[in-house]
């Protein structure tokens, strides 16, 4: 009787342990992302919204590909600990669900982000989200200086020009 359930108990291990090889063995960690194509404007906040499930204990990594490579931003495992550059330091938020957000965006925040998790035995999966910057409000301002300049330009002109007439004046009248 004992011997049996050793041996059922023996049988379902080998089942557990084939089914565990196999999962492991197909990678069990899933990157899901819903928008591949992020936008915001100028001073907004972007969320880079993930899903992610992981077999075992997932370490979660974020970061930027730009020409001049890739950039670390952020690398946490839940729980235990985090490690964010000191260029996204005090504007950036995780999720428990894997997301970030970054806080304040610029121009230079526009480009390819990275996500990849990665279990204990080696595992990994990678996840790609473009991040589009909205330069609306950015062209505005731009606009604006060169109404300005503009403006300043004309003035300088119609200056120079009633100068150039009172000289004008004066020569004639000599
Ligand atoms: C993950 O969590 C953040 C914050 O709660 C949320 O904004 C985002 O939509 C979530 N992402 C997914 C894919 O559920
Ligand atoms: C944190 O990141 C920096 C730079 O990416 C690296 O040099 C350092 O070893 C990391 N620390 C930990 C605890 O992972």
């Amino acid at each position: 009787m004992f011997l049996m359930r050793t041996r059922s108990w023996n049988n379902n291990s080998l089942l557990i342990l084939c089914l565990t090889g196999l999962y492991l063995h197909t990678n069990g960690i899933t990157v899901l992302i819903p928008h591949h194509f992020v936008s915001a404007s100028v001073d907004e906040n972007a969320i880079l919204s993930v899903e992610y499930r992981c077999t075992g204990v997932p370490t979660i990594r974020w970061r930027q590909l730009s020409s001049r490579g890739m950039t670390n931003i952020i690398t946490w495992e839940p729980g235990s600990y985090q490690n964010i550059s000191e260029n996204y330091q005090d504007r950036i938020q995780q999720y428990r669900n894997g997301s970030i957000q970054l806080s304040n965006v610029q121009l230079y925040d526009a480009g390819c982000y990275v996500v990849t998790v990665t279990d204990k035995v080696g595992g990994s999966k990678d996840g790609v989200i473009i991040l589009n910057i909205n330069v609306l409000f950015a062209i505005s301002i731009l606009l604006m200086f060169f109404l300005w300049i503009c403006n300043q330009s004309v003035e300088l002109y119609k200056m120079k020009k009633r100068t150039q007439s009172v000289t004008d004046m004066e020569l004639s009248a000599l």
